[in-house]
């Protein structure tokens, strides 16, 4: 059997690797510790390892990956912004999951728009509390307002179909269009200026980070709403707290936040959390933080397990790796994959 390091391994994961992972003949080291340039080492003699968005890989944990052994890392996960793929090229193969459910990602967004606009989380609290007042509670009709999608792949064609349903003109920005006609594309400024919600649904780049910042909530509605399920980095989170102070911004719904890596995905009940800013943002009545979990529902959790595990089967087979990433890859004709079916 082949032993894959599992790094930051939760119970939810181990779920739908174990119930798999036979199939393919690997076994799992479940590790709970996350990648780093210090735990690199516990895959050692492993035949690959496995990590995830929040895992540190950048050029010193790789290096111990490779100095451990390990030729192969798949990611569990789409967004790769965490990874040096100039430090991996040549020496480590990394593959991702481009695609495992748009629609847990695109159905969490419009359960944040609806627990932030009817307040459901607060009545929720206060019935349990047998505290029937209704103060506070107001929201306002979805049906008739406009939301701007920004990035229309995947995930944001999904939540553009979802707030159709409930009747929302949806006007959208994308560097690179569909070809569906039905989308009412905008520049970014339109966008901006005409949106009473605003979705982010495209990935994190040098172009898109901070592409909400001071700047570009002064051309927003007052009071707009605003959802973040892709990455924190795309909002420039003090300039985010600025904007809810001034009222400036209705509400805002984060499942992402720009120094998650620190916090997200653990329990910090018993403790001081360092954070100023999240702990700002948190404590305002108009702002849901979830912590990265929109991707949780186990049609996602499937998917992932099974196209990782077939990443893995590919690399070790010696087939294409359909998945496979590197920093060449954007460059046209500079990675080999299409001759060689590797980036290198
Ligand atoms: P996708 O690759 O299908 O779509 C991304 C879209 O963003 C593309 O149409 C692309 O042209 C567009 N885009 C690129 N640069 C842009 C820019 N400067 N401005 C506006 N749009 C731009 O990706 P998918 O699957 O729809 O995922 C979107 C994002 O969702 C991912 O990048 C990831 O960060 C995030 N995500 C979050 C999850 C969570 O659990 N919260 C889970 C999965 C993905």
């Amino acid at each position: 059997m082949r032993k894959i390091a599992f790094y930051d391994a939760k119970p939810y994961d181990r779920v739908w690797f174990d119930a798999h992972a036979p199939e393919y003949g690997f076994e799992m080291k479940y590790l709970e510790n996350r990648l780093t340039a210090d735990t690199a080492v516990l895959s050692a003699g492993c035949d690959a390892a496995v990590a995830f968005v929040n895992d540190t890989v950048d050029a010193a944990a790789l290096q111990g990956l490779f100095d451990g052994g390990i030729r192969m890392l798949a990611m569990r996960c789409a967004g790769y912004n965490n990874i040096d793929f100039k430090a991996a090229y040549g020496k480590i193969h990394i593959a991702r999951v481009p695609a495992y459910s748009p629609y847990a990602v695109a159905e969490h967004a419009m359960a944040l728009l609806l627990t932030l606009n009817r307040k459901t989380h607060r009545a929720y609290i206060r019935t349990r509390d047998f505290n029937f007042s209704l103060n506070g509670l107001t929201g306002f009709d979805l049906h008739g307002k406009t939301v701007g999608v920004v990035g229309t792949g995947k995930i944001g064609r999904v939540f553009i179909d979802i707030c159709r349903g409930f009747g929302m003109n949806v006007i959208a920005y994308d560097p690179y269009p569909a070809q569906d006609a039905s989308i009412g594309y905008v520049s970014l400024e339109e966008l901006w200026a005409q949106a009473d919600v605003i979705s982010l649904h495209c990935p994190l780049t040098r172009d898109t980070r901070h592409m909400v910042n001071a700047a570009s909530l002064a051309q927003m509605k007052n009071g707009v709403v605003l959802l973040n399920t892709s990455r924190g980095a795309l909002i420039d989170s003090e300039a985010l707290l600025e904007a809810i102070k001034t009222k400036k911004v209705g509400g805002a719904a984060l499942d992402v936040y720009e120094e998650e890596s620190e916090v997200f995905f653990e329990d910090f009940s018993n403790t001081i959390i360092a954070d100023d800013v999240l702990s700002r943002l948190i404590s305002m009545p108009n702002v849901i933080v979830t912590s990265h979990q929109a991707f949780l529902t186990n049609e996602a959790l499937e998917n992932i397990a099974l196209t990782t595990l077939e990443n893995l089967r590919q690399y070790f087979d010696g087939d294409e790796m359909k998945n496979e990433i590197c920093y060449q890859c954007q460059k046209k004709g500079t990675c080999d994959r299409s001759v060689t079916k590797r980036c290198f």
